[in-house]
């Protein structure tokens, strides 16, 4: 008896000491972002009964990005699930740390048409298998303050740059006379991914862009290019209506602030700064409308997004999948529209009549989303972006002229291809 006794307790001890695996999710994003996958997750554990922890990660893409990537490097089995930025989805497919979804997608019948085709296509496929699903699809959009337009007698926002410059230099000298602070364009400036995607808008307005060639290479250095270039760094340095700190300083959330607490006439930013400044105390002062275009150019705007995937390491890989669907459901993803005002990565939505009655700019930028620019998809991605944001950062500082950092930025890229092959 005594024995027996002994070797329940034993059992006993061994089982507890047995470790449950644990499910984790890994996110990053703006202060409201984090609250609403707090909700989700929580939503997600008492509908199912699991226990999931979530590891908050900042809102800059690239150290999120590193974050991820050292636990898959070591082969980690945490973290299961987590979101990748659009940029990045193809190096963390190219290294195998992906777990294909088609085999769950074709044995519950998950609707993949229900996603918009061309980002399922582009982003999400991978050696023709689905590595990921888009939870969110961003593009640059121009806000602009309503009010002040109407004060100074303009019915409409600018559809070209020249206009915006024009109309931003006469507005910010008036109201310079009660605010101080007030500029008439705020943007991402600052030595990080933004500042590619806001380079790539101008470019792409004044039909350049950063994009393979026939030969393979990436092309950076070309008139459209300089020309774009030149134009990002007269709007500090000649025009004064961007702020000094636009280059040293300003991000995505530097420069909602600026514009939320009222001093800028405009501001280049993501969907995500939408509700966020109708729930400020500008509430209906402010519009949203496609970014302008350089004369003789058309609006274009870059595209971003977040997309979430399986670790290929997960040791719980049926309850992540569960929680993949679970996060792009209809009902999730309606949810996220109404919380957050974003761009679900789901086009269903967009049909349905609460959001259209709620939500109608996100209706009339649907068509910005479709036709939005993508970065170049390669597996050095990081080190091109990398190149490209040092050299033009270096040109808004007026370090290097605009020709130079151009010039040099290809150089860079030349030799990064000539190392890995192409
Ligand atoms: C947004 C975009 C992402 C982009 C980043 C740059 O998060 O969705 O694609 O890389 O901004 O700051």
């Amino acid at each position: 008896m005594k024995y027996i006794k002994i070797l329940l307790c034993l059992l006993l001890l061994t089982t507890a000491c047995q470790k449950t695996p644990k499910f984790t999710f890994m996110v990053g994003g703006s202060a409201n972002a984090l609250l609403y996958w707090e909700r989700v997750t929580k939503e997600f554990e008492t509908k199912k009964g699991i226990k999931i922890e979530l590891i908050r990660l900042p809102a800059d893409t690239e150290q999120r990005r590193q974050r991820i990537v050292i636990p898959l490097q070591a082969k980690a089995s945490d973290p299961d699930v987590f979101l990748m930025d659009v940029i990045w989805v193809g190096m963390i497919a190219g290294a195998r740390w992906l777990e294909p979804l088609n085999h769950y997608i074709n044995r519950d019948n998950f609707d993949i048409n229900k996603f918009f085709k061309r980002v399922i296509e582009d982003v999400d496929t991978f050696k023709h298998k689905i590595i990921a699903l888009p939870v969110y699809v961003d593009g640059g959009l121009l806000y602009y303050r309503k009010d002040l337009l109407t004060k100074y007698g303009y019915h409409e926002p600018p559809s070209t740059w020249e206009t915006l410059v024009n109309m931003a230099k006469q507005i910010q000298k008036k109201e310079r006379i009660q605010n101080k602070a007030f500029w008439g364009f705020v943007w991402q400036g600052a030595m990080y991914e933004g500042l590619i995607c806001t380079f790539l808008e101008f470019c792409a307005s004044g039909n350049g862009g950063i994009s393979f060639d026939p030969l393979g290479k990436i092309k950076v250095n070309t008139m459209e290019n300089q020309k774009a270039l030149k134009f990002m760094v007269k709007l500090i340095h000649q025009e004064g209506i961007s702020p000094p700190n636009t280059f040293t300083e300003l991000k995505e959330e530097e420069v909602r602030l600026i514009f939320q607490q009222g001093n800028a006439l405009f501001e280049r930013n993501w969907p995500y700064a939408w509700k966020l400044h109708q729930q400020s105390s500008l509430g209906g002062k402010v519009g949203i409308t496609q970014l302008p275009h350089l004369e003789g150019g058309k609006t274009a705007s870059t595209l971003g997004g977040w997309h979430i995937g399986i670790s290929k390491f997960s040791d719980v890989k049926e309850i992540a999948w569960e929680f993949v669907k679970f996060v792009t459901s209809f009902e999730q993803q309606k949810k996220f529209v109404l919380e957050l005002g974003w761009n679900p990565g789901r086009s269903d939505i967009y049909q349905d009549p609460e959001i259209r009655e709620k939500m109608p700019h996100l209706i009339v930028l649907k068509n910005v989303f479709e036709n939005a620019v993508a970065r170049p998809v390669s597996p050095y991605y990081s080190q091109i972006s990398q190149i490209i944001q040092r050299h033009i950062n270096a040109a808004l500082a007026l370090k290097e002229t605009s020709n130079e950092a151009l010039k040099k930025a290809q150089v860079e890229i030349d030799q990064l291809f000539v190392y890995y092959g192409n």
